[in-house]
């Protein structure tokens, strides 16, 4: 035998060595709930570990996360069943509580990066993230009033827009609302290869935000599907957006890979409640060892080509490599 792969990993520090693929704190980016309110947190019974937080206490937990070297967070907000209506107004209020969190959280913690959502599901009485007429889900009515909500999000003070509703056209929608608007330097992180999934099931918990009827596969991928995520991919980067997400990652690292081969913009994967659910639940049994499950999935969105992770873990991931 000349030729033995073993010997390349005889040691801790050649393993280290000869590593190809990085994944640090610097990687992931911390979703965060929100509710209106003071000193709440409240734990989500399907995402152990995770809360809706108020403002006040989130800011607490925004500081704590930033000294173990979190630097970029995306904020959801629980919105109350009476601020729902079909058009979504309440998503870009004057006095939406979300956007007011935004502007606190920013002049607070100027260096950090901050990401919204934008779409209509946290605020529409129909839970979808489309305007609803007769059980269908209109396209185009839907683009302004998503507009509507990046430009009060950019007004707020955010760095980054995310938009998960997809719907076709968006981003150039978004893109130049913003620009007419004088926010030509708030980015879009565009959720291009979103499917849709059945792991969305504690996020929906969180918010309350699942569609009141039918599903949303007139909207999402199929999960069948992979080819079709280059077309969602390239009319996004055509329209404007700075960055590509695929979403769920776990279940689609073939996409993530794809969408890296293919394209020049970051690419970002979105490591869904339902997967780090399924991990939490597996290491409460005890049938997982949490501490070094939860880095080895990360570190396979990196390997298939993710920038960076949108996930729950970042957290536990950071105080592990503090
Ligand atoms: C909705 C939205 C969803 C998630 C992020 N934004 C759920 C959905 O499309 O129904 C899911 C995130 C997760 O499961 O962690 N616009």
């Amino acid at each position: 035998m000349n030729i033995r792969p073993r010997r390349n990993r005889k040691s801790a520090a050649l393993r280290k060595m000869v590593e190809e693929t990085k994944l640090g704190t610097e990687h992931l980016i911390y979703p965060l709930f929100l509710v209106d309110g003071s000193n709440i947190k409240d734990e989500i019974k399907s995402l152990p570990n995770n809360f809706r937080w108020s403002l006040d206490l989130l800011l607490k937990e925004i500081e704590s996360c930033v000294n173990l070297g979190i630097m970029t967070y995306v904020l959801f907000p629980a919105i109350p069943e009476k601020d729902k209506d079909k058009t979504a107004t309440y998503s870009y209020a004057e006095d939406n509580f979300y956007l007011h969190a935004i502007q606190k959280i920013k002049s607070t913690f100027p260096h950090i990066v901050l990401m919204s959502d934008v779409a209509m599901d946290p605020y529409s009485s129909d839970g979808h993230d489309g305007l609803v007429e007769n059980g269908k889900i209109l396209n185009d009515p839907t683009l302004p009033i998503l507009s509507k909500m990046a430009v009060a999000q950019a007004q707020a003070g955010i760095d980054i827009v995310g938009p998960s509703d997809m719907m076709d056209g968006r981003v150039g929608h978004i893109r130049e609302s913003l620009d007419i608007n004088g926010f030509t330097d708030v980015s879009i992180m565009s959720y291009s290869a979103k499917y849709a999934s059945a792991y969305y099931g504690p996020f929906r918990d969180a918010l309350d935000s699942a569609p009141k009827a039918g599903d949303k596969k007139t909207y999402q991928m199929n999960p069948a599907n992979k080819r079709e995520a280059l077309i969602e991919g390239e009319l996004d980067v055509l329209e404007g957006a700075d960055m590509l997400m695929v979403k769920p990652a776990l279940c689609y690292l073939d996409v993530i890979h794809l969408m890296k081969e293919n394209f020049e913009v970051p690419i970002t994967a979105y490591n869904v409640s339902g997967e780090c659910a399924m991990l939490y639940a597996a290491a409460q049994n005890g049938w997982l060892d949490y501490n070094t499950a939860m880095p080895e999935m990360l570190l396979s969105f990196r390997r298939a080509g993710a920038d960076a992770i949108l996930t729950y873990f970042a957290k536990d991931f950071a105080k592990l490599n503090r």
